[in-house]
């Protein structure tokens, strides 16, 4: 396995729309084993493929809190299949957003239908911080980040801090 850099926005390859895998075979399991180390190294709980600069529909997943065992989710071309009327508010970060948090409204429970790390099409019913979780990775898949949820004041101040941050860490052309 392998960790691999992470996106930070601004970012035109944040803003893609990806693509489905046609299956899951070795190499789009090598892919899902490298993007969760990848997220346990940022101490995040979801990471998207776009993220990592790939344009295919895999997210992963582990919302355990620290002391419990671990809950590592695995998902190719997942997809919604129902959401609840009921809505919930959770306070959002993201690796390629790193210390911006905003609370961000969505339905507080999906169902969700994708393949897994065998290749199975299986559905799994979300509530609470996996939820919200769930959704925010399959934005991703959309081109969507959760600044895109919330004011646009708000979101410009966020991207213009990232953007000026991103241009002090890089070095001068030579
Ligand atoms: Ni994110």
């Amino acid at each position: 396995m392998a960790t691999l850099p992470i996106i930070t926005a601004p970012d035109p390859r944040l803003k893609l729309k990806a693509q489905p895998v046609a299956a899951v075979d070795a190499e789009v399991r090598r892919l899902m084993d490298d993007m969760l180390e990848t997220m346990k190294k940022a101490i995040g709980i979801g990471l998207a493929a776009p993220q990592v600069g790939v344009a295919k529909r895999v997210i992963v997943l582990d919302v355990a809190r620290e002391g419990e065992p671990p809950q590592p989710l695995k998902l190719a071309n997942p997809e919604i299949l129902w959401r609840s009327q009921e809505q919930a508010t959770f306070s959002e970060g993201c690796l390629s957003l790193p210390e911006h948090y905003a609370d961000v409204t969505r339905p507080a429970k999906v169902r969700v239908r994708y393949l897994d790390y065998h290749n199975e099409s299986r559905e799994l019913e979300a509530s609470g911080l996996l939820a919200t979780s769930i959704q925010h990775e399959i934005d991703h898949l959309d081109g969507v980040l959760f600044v895109d949820h919330i004011s646009m004041v708000k979101r410009s101040m966020i991207l213009r801090k990232l953007a000026k941050a991103k241009r002090s860490r890089t070095p001068a052309a030579a």
